[in-house]
């Protein structure tokens, strides 16, 4: 009997040894050791030879690209829990099944949800480069300086009330925020009397009435600019804004000028628009204090890193043995 040939995997960024150690175990891995991003042409030709692309984030792997592919392309084995970089539909019509690494980066993008909804209004960047431009600009303490406003008794209203935004609700809680939250659908009655959450059939009334906005749903075409100019507008003076999702779902051009104009009072981002680049009215208004922005590392920890190698690893073992993968992704 002929040993059953490995698959080729090519895997588009650099992952931990860990991972890499184990993909190379058990396929004909073709690792990016430099880390660079690959380009569309590379990517296109990697899709006519490999049965196993493993992009991420950083890719985008559009229709064109797909149509491009060649027959023996079996799976879209994406090292990420979004995929909105991925052409779902154009994979489901050329036979490509695709898959992501869902439930492993729950917990750490809450963690660092709920850290920018306390760093943005108790001006803790602020207050750390204070000190780290050396101490001789800190006078001391003083009762009237560094004041922000305090988290416990306001309400926080998250949008996608999906793993995360639930995470992100039972921190709040426990922070004395009280939750509001905007779905597509109710969630279930327990969770709901668990988070004594209010739940807002219209996200225009909840935007209106919370202190703190939290963006957790998914970036799909019915979510792109969700957060737009208008809803903005809703929201009041006082209030705060974290984004930990995607930036496509929030207009940052109408945020930035609401930001400008104090119609907003402050926002904590780790994702943009137009990742890796950042707006340079961001990066001022970071500067004046105003927001509070992260280098899209919400999912970034060894432990979840090492998690997703394992489910990429799961997905692409399952669909070679002939089974459908634990975490397919359908159009
Ligand atoms: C994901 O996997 O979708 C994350 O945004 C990456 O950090």
């Amino acid at each position: 009997m002929t040993p059953k040939k490995r698959p080729t995997v090519y895997i588009t960024r650099k992952l931990p040894d860990v991972v890499e150690t184990r993909m190379r175990e058990l396929f004909d891995a073709e690792l990016n050791i430099d880390d660079t991003p690959r380009s569309e042409e590379e990517l296109v030709a990697t899709m006519q030879r490999v049965d196993v692309l493993v992009p991420t984030v950083t890719d985008r792997i559009t229709a064109p690209m797909i149509e491009q592919a060649g027959p023996q392309l079996k799976l879209i084995a994406s090292f990420s829990n979004g995929i909105d970089h991925v052409d779902v539909d154009a994979a489901a019509r050329k036979g490509i099944t695709v898959t992501n690494t869902p439930n492993v980066l729950t917990e750490d993008s809450a963690d660092i949800t709920m850290a920018l909804v306390l760093a943005v209004p108790r001006r803790m960047i602020e207050g750390t480069r204070v000190l780290a431009n050396g101490a001789d600009e800190w006078l001391g303490w003083s009762p009237t300086w560094m004041l922000g406003r305090r988290i416990s008794g306001k309400r926080i209203g998250i949008v996608g009330m999906g793993r995360i935004g639930t995470a992100v609700a039972r921190r709040a809680k426990a922070f004395g925020l009280s939750i509001h939250y905007h779905n597509r659908k109710r969630v279930n009655p327990a969770t709901e009397a668990e988070l004594e959450a209010t739940y807002w059939d219209s996200l225009d009334q909840m935007l209106a009435r919370v202190d703190i906005v939290s963006v957790n749903c998914p970036s799909t075409p019915a979510t792109y600019h969700l957060i737009s100019a208008r809803r903005l507008a809703l929201m009041q003076p006082t209030s705060y804004i974290v984004n930990t999702a995607r930036g496509d779902i929030i207009d940052e051009a109408a945020m930035i000028q609401c930001l400008r104009e104090g119609k907003i009072a402050g926002a904590g981002l780790d994702v943009y628009e137009n990742e890796p680049a950042v707006n340079p009215k961001l990066i001022k208004l970071a500067k004046e204090g105003k927001v509070v922005l992260l280098p899209h590392m919400g999912s970034a920890t060894i432990e979840g890193r090492i998690e997703m190698g394992d489910k990429v690893i799961i997905n692409i073992r399952t669909l070679f043995d002939g089974h459908r993968p634990p975490n397919r992704v359908l159009p």
